[in-house]
């Protein structure tokens, strides 16, 4: 399997044949500006990693489906539902990952879109003004029912389009989106209520355009270039440093002589945002890294894993490889592994000492 291909663009990827992989967050969802971590993490646990897992199972389904016997009802269904469950995981791919700061700066809601997308979108709209005005009015009167609102390119259109979407399986036929802003109530209620339009302004302020205009570049066909724009902050940049959470299953349902040891790492300040941890997994501060380090085994791999796989695991993998150890950084954390829906127990901060 290639590890580095979650952060390749566009999505999916695949562990096994036919398994779409959870791509991680890339936005820092306790630093943002004006949406809440509660929000961010229930949408992309709950939402878009309960897209992802029903489009896995229709996929297992359709694969053993005896298509001259089945019932045409049953196929219509089937493939009714794994149209709206794919479109589902890759426009909230796209709108987690057009949100949020760079590195651990939150988004200032100062930035503008690149040279290149701020010109299309002035040939295409009049100015970038004028298609804010556009793409909001259009995100702001989908209120009260649900949907998306989307920044497209079109190549038979030959332009940049704003397209409006009833449901996750709406598309303009050819378009491909690059930015993707999610209408469902799910997507603000917790923070914002019924008050969709604030929702709108908020997540306008927290684009990350450096991303969107990665997209677009890769949609008119330029080369993106730009990977580690789609790698998590402080993630290892080496692909053998990392394990995908869908590979770490596999691996934890292994013979007990061959499964990883899991190693859960948490800064101070951070404990409290924790519940749960992986079965087996002992838990400690980075900083004490000198006083356990010895203690690790040294034929076995290690996984590490943080809340959300940036820099709290990749650098402490980056170390513990240096040491010889075969190390490897969860990717997405804890947080993706509940979005495959990986099973957890609760949290015991018994072996936690603070460096
Ligand atoms: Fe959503």
């Amino acid at each position: 399997m290639n590890l580095q291909e979650p952060f390749s663009i566009p999505p999916p990827q695949f562990a096994t044949p036919g398994t779409v992989m959870v791509r991680p967050l890339l936005l820092k969802p306790q630093w943002m500006n004006g949406l809440s971590e509660r929000l961010l993490v229930s949408h992309y646990v709950n939402n878009y990693g309960g897209a992802l897992r029903r489009l896995n199972a229709i996929t297992a389904r359709l694969a053993v489906l005896d298509w001259s016997r089945t019932p045409v009802f049953e196929i219509n269904g089937l493939k009714r539902e794994e149209l709206i469950a794919a479109s589902s995981v890759i426009l909230h791919e796209i709108y987690f990952d057009s949100l949020g700061g760079h590195g651990d700066n939150p988004p200032t809601g100062l930035a503008e879109p690149p040279a290149g997308l701020s010109e299309a979108l002035g040939r295409d709209f009049g100015s970038v003004m004028a298609w804010r005005a556009e793409f909001t009015g259009m995100a702001k009167a989908l209120a009260g029912g649900s949907g998306w609102a989307i920044l497209a390119w079109s190549k038979r259109l030959g332009r940049l389009v704003n397209q409006w979407a009833a449901d996750h399986a709406h598309g303009l036929a050819d378009a491909t989106p690059i930015l993707a802003l999610d209408m469902y109530e799910h997507a603000y209620h917790l923070d914002f209520g019924a008050r969709a339009a604030a929702y709108v302004d908020q997540a306008m302020v927290n684009l990350n355009w450096e991303r969107i205009g990665a997209r677009y570049r890769l949609a008119i066909g330029e080369a993106a270039g730009e990977d580690e724009l789609f790698l998590p902050f402080g993630a290892p940049a080496q692909a053998d440093a990392r394990i995908s959470a869908e590979e770490l299953k596999t691996s934890l349902e292994d013979h007990e002589d061959r499964r990883p040891f899991l190693l859960d790492l948490c800064l101070p300040r951070d404990l409290l945002r924790r519940t749960d941890m992986l079965a087996g997994a002992s838990m400690h501060a980075p900083a004490a890294l000198p006083r356990w380090i010895e203690q690790l085994p040294r034929g076995r791999p290690i996984v590490v894993y943080c809340i959300c796989g940036f820099q709290v695991s990749g650098t402490a993998v980056t170390e513990l490889r240096q040491r010889g150890y075969d190390a490897r950084a969860l990717v997405g954390g804890i947080t993706a592994w509940h979005a495959i829906g990986g099973t957890t127990v609760p949290l015991d901060t018994s072996t936690y000492e603070e460096g």
